[in-house]
């Protein structure tokens, strides 16, 4: 019985496979490779020793999902597979709903056809908007979303809540995502942004790297200790050992479950620029921009529930975190290009 992993050659996708590898799992991956590679799967198979079954397939192909549901025994699935930039899907709100929703609909249907009514869903802590309380617990009521990505994670999560409200024989777990950051401490898989970063540990490996001359700090007068946001920043490898007890437990805990994925620290921006500093010796010049439309001042999680049901607590500190994304950037200052 495998575990099929879609979006799983991209950044979040890929340490999750490793983890589930580790831990003995059979895995399965889809992914169109829209905005990743096939050569990240290579370096998880470097890492793990074990092949990767990959298929080249779209969430939203009918066809081509129920061909690899015919082919593979699936018992569960982490869906993964979404597009996920912000600024872009104020943009293109169409190709965000289309893909994102759309193509989650596809996958459900395919999984109810064959069986499979076991899922683990990527939600983002962007649920919650400007949170009614911090540190953020699930049971917070859902914010105001501000952008058409954002939307597709509170719509799914709806749609998987009335799914499995309907068809108890659903076992669904949303994971409400922090801020994940640093990569596998092998330097080989890490984050790979098309073009210009918008996120700001890629942004900062960049200028690390010397791609990009300048970080901009987006606002230093926010109600924070030194006025720039603060968030939970959490390590990737942490947050991929989350999605293994998720799948542990679908069975054990059936029903519909929400868990925050985060440390329960906040860290603003600019304790970022210092600890990447300390870690790393590498000077990171910044200025201070105008605030960016959409931001909160502060979000960080009670990560709590996680740890008493899931018995999962993130492990590594911010240092940690800026160690292992420079060793990935520095070594591949192109992502998987060279490889
Ligand atoms: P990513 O872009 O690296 O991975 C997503 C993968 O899905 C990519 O490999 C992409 O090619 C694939 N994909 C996109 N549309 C597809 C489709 N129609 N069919 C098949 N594959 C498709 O992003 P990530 O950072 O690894 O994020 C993974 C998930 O976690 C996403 O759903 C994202 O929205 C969610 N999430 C991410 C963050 C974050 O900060 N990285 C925070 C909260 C939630
Ligand atoms: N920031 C800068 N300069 C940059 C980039 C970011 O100052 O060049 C600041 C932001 O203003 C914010 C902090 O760094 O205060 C973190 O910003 P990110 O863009 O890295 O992350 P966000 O918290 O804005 O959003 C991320 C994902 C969302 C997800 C959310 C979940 O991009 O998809 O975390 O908490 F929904």
């Amino acid at each position: 019985m495998a575990i099929l992993i879609t979006g799983g050659a991209g950044f979040i996708g890929s340490h999750t496979v490793v983890e589930l590898q580790n831990a003995g799992y059979e895995v399965v991956v889809i992914d169109n490779l829209s905005n990743s590679s096939e050569a990240s799967l290579k370096r998880v198979e470097e890492i793990t020793g074990k092949p990767v079954r990959f298929y080249k397939t779209d969430i939203l192909d009918r066809e081509g999902l129920e061909a690899v549901f015919e082919k593979e025994t699936i018992d569960s699935c982490i869906h993964f597979a979404g597009l996920k930039a912000v600024g872009e899907s104020v943009a293109k709100p169409w190709e965000y709903y289309h893909n994102n929703i759309a193509g989650t609909l596809t996958l459900l249907d395919v999984m109810r056809k064959h069986g499979v009514k076991n899922i683990v869903f990527s939600s983002s802590a962007t649920v919650y908007g400007t949170p009614a309380v911090i540190p953020v617990t699930e049971d917070c009521p859902k914010g105001e979303i501000t952008n058409p990505y954002g939307q597709t994670k509170g719509m799914l999560e709806q749609i998987l809540t009335d799914i499995q409200k309907a068809d108890e024989e659903w076992n669904v777990i949303l994971l409400r995502y922090f801020n994940p950051i640093g990569a596998h401490k092998s330097g080989k898989i890490g984050e790979n942004p098309n073009g210009i970063p918008n996120n700001l540990m890629p942004y900062i490996t960049q200028v690390a790297v010397g791609k990009l001359k300048e970080l901009g700090v987006f606002g230093n007068d926010y109600d924070t200790p030194d006025g720039t946001g603060v968030r939970d920043y959490i390590h990737v490898v942490d947050l991929a050992k989350g999605h293994v007890r998720a799948i542990e437990k679908i069975k054990e805990n059936p029903g519909l479950k929400i868990y925050n994925l985060g440390t329960g620290k906040g860290y603003s921006v600019l304790d970022i620029v210092k600890t990447f500093e300390e870690a790393t010796g590498v000077k990171i010049p910044y200025v201070i921009k105008a605030r960016r439309p959409g931001d909160i001042a502060c979000n960080y999680a009670d990560p709590s529930l996680a740890k008493k049901e899931l018995h999962w607590e993130a492990e590594n500190g911010l240092r940690e975190m800026c160690e292992d994304a420079w060793r990935w950037q520095s070594n591949n200052p192109n992502g998987f290009e060279e490889s």
